[in-house]
């Protein structure tokens, strides 16, 4: 979404990138960006909110609609009858997962590492929250998905492929949106040949122009619709800087804050 009241910090692509499209970097009051990659912000919706989620919210339409029976597209109705697990929902792909999921009709189940952040997921939408570091998550997760779990979005491949396989259902889809923790991923072929397991990879600067313009149209639809709304109450904290502050807004993202850090262009 084109912003010009407030914008969002990210840890990574903040230099000059042919990957990004963007010729310079954020925390500025105006921009240059190729003009597909311009949508206006619907009328009436706040800066806050198009700050955001541009980002996490294409990155979880992508991981939303890469399974091999569909959707390709959101709306409500499209994931209906499907179950669809966030991985880390208190973060904020995990949010925007848990809002469109749930918006397209899916049963949002959401792991999350503290009770602060299951109390941040359900308050996006989770229907089912479970602490991946306690007792035993697989468990949980059949608990309420007996026939397994759809679509997973997956924010920490190496850590939770083994979680992942134990709730899949057969010809699911782990969309793998990045790799926090680092750990190394070691797939085992047979198991996965059995589940007929689709492993899609994804990010958005690569998925080609008709992925995010049906991303694009999806989310701003999502956002007139009001399903994608931020702040604690809804699951996704916003922490404030004006922009003389903006130092301080980039150490709050390395320092690991919940939620989005917005810098304030203007006053
Ligand atoms: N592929 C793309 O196009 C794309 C787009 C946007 C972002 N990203 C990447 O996606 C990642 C997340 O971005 P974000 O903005 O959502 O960050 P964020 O707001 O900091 O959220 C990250 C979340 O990951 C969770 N997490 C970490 N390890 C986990 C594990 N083993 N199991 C479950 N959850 C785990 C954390 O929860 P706990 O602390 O509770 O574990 C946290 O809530 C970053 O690496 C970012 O670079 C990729």
């Amino acid at each position: 979404m084109l912003t010009h009241r407030s914008t969002v910090l990210r840890p990574q692509y903040k230099s000059v990138s042919k990957d990004t499209g963007r010729p310079t970097g954020t925390a500025a009051e105006f921009t240059v960006v190729p003009a597909e990659r311009a949508v206006a912000l619907p009328d009436g919706i706040s800066f806050d909110i198009g700050a955001s989620l541009g980002v996490p919210a294409l990155t979880a339409h992508r991981a939303l609609t890469v399974a091999e029976d569909g959707p390709r597209r959101l709306r409500p109705g499209a994931l209906d009858g499907a179950v669809v697990l966030a991985a880390g929902g208190a973060g904020a792909v995990g949010h925007a997962v848990i809002q469109l999921a749930r918006w397209a009709g899916a049963t949002v189940i959401s792991t999350v590492s503290s009770p602060r952040k299951a109390k941040l997921a359900t308050a996006a939408g989770a229907h089912h929250v479970v602490n991946y570091l306690e007792g035993n998550p697989a468990a949980a997760i059949r608990a309420v998905a007996p026939d397994g779990v759809d679509i997973i979005a997956e924010v920490a491949l190496g850590a939770n492929l083994t979680l992942d396989l134990a709730v899949l259902r057969a010809r699911g889809t782990i969309s793998t949106y990045a790799d926090e923790g680092g750990k190394p991923v070691e797939v085992n072929v047979l198991q996965n040949m059995v589940l007929n397991t689709r492993l899609q990879f994804l990010v958005l600067y690569t998925a080609g122009p008709q992925a995010r313009t049906a991303a694009a149209e999806d989310v701003a639809a999502a956002i007139r619709a009001g399903a994608l709304p931020v702040g604690e109450e809804h699951g996704l904290p916003l922490v404030r800087f004006p922009l003389d502050r903006t130092a301080d807004a980039h150490r709050t993202v390395e320092n690991g804050t919940i939620g989005k850090a917005l810098v304030d262009i203007a006053p």
